[in-house]
């Protein structure tokens, strides 16, 4: 990500754009996977994932201007650095999201 302070919901690319690979993410730790929203409860991909790695909790946010009163606010919660000691999984359904991570080099890369 560039350093700029301007809007965090703006892509943040640095220039020119820096692209980096799956192995890349991977090697900080950083999984992914394209699954199915539309099957996300009865997905048998998504359940092998929960079972391998022993995520037992999951609640549901419709985070949109629409549906939150305090959209504003409570996306400012989210760009706030906070580190976490167990996995953060992120599986986002509908529209899309970013996800920032920090590098060994306390570099933000966005996902
Ligand atoms: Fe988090």
């Amino acid at each position: 990500m560039d350093d700029s302070n301007e809007d965090q919901r703006l892509p943040h690319h640095r220039n020119p754009k820096e692209l980096l690979t799956m192995d890349y993410l991977a090697d900080l730790g950083v999984l992914y996977w394209n699954l199915n929203p539309d099957n996300y409860e009865h997905d048998s991909e998504l359940g092998k994932i929960r079972d391998e790695r022993g995520y037992d909790y999951m609640d549901l946010l419709d985070l949109c201007p629409e549906k939150v009163s305090n959209y504003e606010e409570k996306l400012k919660n989210f760009f706030t650095e906070h580190i976490h000691k167990d996995e953060e999984i992120r599986y986002c359904f509908t529209r899309s999201c970013y996800f920032d991570v920090m590098d060994e080099d306390d570099r933000w890369i966005r996902i």
